[in-house]
């Protein structure tokens, strides 16, 4: 029986295959919090109903032990929803060393340091289980809509996004590659064989921001379709969002409880969303108390005093385009701003995605590679797709450990991925 089907066994005898990661023992009955990756769940051993070579193995057992148990599947007496065994045998897998993380409170380097175990902690758990929720349902929304998965390369000669942020590697010797940043430029040229697609994969940026919300290496999805312009681009990203939301909500309710997260905020996510343009959401953060120059990208302060004011997600849009990408459509109505939006999520939160229209016209494009000092070159082939049969395209990217922190309600991404890369942490 796997843990989260107690509720249909009450009565039955069943065995459940996992690992103890909690006890305690009156003298005369143990307590057993045992784990199966399913759940959670309380045995019972009481020494008096249980043959005495039972007992004799219940008390062998130490935190982190992995064991077969079986017994009969109760219901609490006084919590509904909570099921129990009642322990008739014990077979034990293997008996764990002292486990390092106990009961009391460990600071979070302790904590990264020992993230191989410390990814079975019950809030650790919830964390993953939302986060593999999130991706399942960014699958479905995608497919639903139309769109399909078309792999970037991580290995790339150029860059996506901002090249002082390029982990560059050594290339037989005789020339650089770059991890990729995005697989947006690639996924690009896909969009004129399939129309609509998406990449799902791992991302690196060697940026020095210590904050709690880089990673050096974190999962992005870029999604591209032909044919759809700024207004609609942001249509598909609340479309995704809230479905994941939504998803989230029908799936881990058991997760979120275990976060203490406080499901009302995310009930509320439903479109549309807020839209602010650029130029207002620096009127707006001034007369919060903000210092924002009316041409910056807003800090990572300004995007939580921001989004403190909001109960849904915002797109803010029509950023300066000299802090923004290369490829980005500028506005027609204000050259100096770009046709794309960044997506913040509420309660502080922030950016979780970064999207546009893109420049769709050979020349421009031409001259913008000049205008950012980027090489010609290795853009040839980007370029191509402005030469045969260049449509209007947009598309967008999310951060996967971004927006898994929100909807858990995780103060800093590095929680929010099993083995979080960052610039002072390469271990485990
Ligand atoms: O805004 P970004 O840099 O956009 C791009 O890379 C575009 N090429 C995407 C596209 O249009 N296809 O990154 C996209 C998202 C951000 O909104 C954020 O959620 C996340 O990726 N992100 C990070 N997450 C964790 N650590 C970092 N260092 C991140 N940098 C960006
Ligand atoms: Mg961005």
């Amino acid at each position: 029986m796997l843990i989260k089907e107690a509720k249909n066994n009450i009565g039955t005898q069943a065995t459940v295959s996992g690992w103890v990661y909690n006890l305690r023992s009156s003298g005369s009955i143990m307590f057993l919090q045992l784990r199966d990756g399913s759940g959670f769940m309380q045995v019972i051993v009481a020494k008096n109903s249980v043959p005495s070579e039972v007992w004799q193995e219940a008390e062998r057992i130490t935190i982190e032990t992995s064991v077969h148990i079986t017994g009969k599947v109760t219901a609490h007496p006084k919590q509904a929803g909570v099921y129990e065994l009642q322990v008739a045998e014990i077979k034990i897998v293997s008996v764990a060393a002292e486990f390092p993380i106990g009961k009391k409170e460990h600071g979070p380097d302790f904590l990264l340091d020992m993230r191989h175990l410390w990814l079975r902690a019950p809030s650790q758990w919830a964390i993953m289980r939302v986060r593999n929720t999130i991706i399942n349902a960014t699958y479905v929304y995608l497919n639903n809509h139309n769109f399909i998965k078309i792999d970037a390369p991580i290995l790339t000669p150029t860059s996506c996004e901002d090249t002082t942020e390029l982990f560059e590697i050594d290339y037989f010797g005789d020339r650089k590659a770059y991890l990729t940043q995005s697989g947006q430029l690639y996924i690009e040229a896909a969009i004129f064989a399939h129309g609509r697609v998406f990449d799902f994969g791992p991302v690196f940026r060697a940026e020095k921001s210590k904050t709690r919300r880089h990673l050096t290496e974190f999962w992005m999805m870029d999604a591209e379709a032909a044919f759809v312009k700024h207004e609609g681009n942001m249509q598909i990203q609340e479309g995704l969002i809230e479905f994941i939301v939504q998803e989230v909500l029908a799936h881990n309710r058991y997760e979120l409880e275990i976060l203490e997260r406080d499901v009302k905020p995310l009930e509320k996510i439903k479109a549309p969303f807020y839209h602010l343009t650029h130029e207002s959401a620096v009127k707006k953060l001034r007369a919060l108390g903000s210092d924002i120059k009316p041409d910056a990208d807003l800090g990572g302060d300004d995007e939580t005093m921001l989004t403190k004011e909001f109960d849904k997600p915002l797109f803010v849009e029509k950023y300066p385009a000299a802090v923004k990408a290369f490829y980005m459509k500028r506005d027609p109505a204000d050259s100096t701003r770009v046709l794309g939006s960044d997506l913040l999520a509420p309660e502080g939160y922030g950016e979780i995605i970064g999207g546009s229209e893109r420049e769709d016209d050979y020349e421009t494009l031409l001259k913008r590679l000049e205008e950012y000092h980027l090489p010609r070159a290795p853009f040839e082939w980007y370029l191509d797709l402005r030469r045969y049969g260049s449509v209007p395209h947009s598309g967008f990217g999310y951060g996967l450990e971004r927006i898994t922190g929100w909807i858990c309600g995780t103060h800093h991404v590095r929680e929010t991925i099993p083995f979080p890369r960052m610039i002072n942490r390469l271990e485990p």
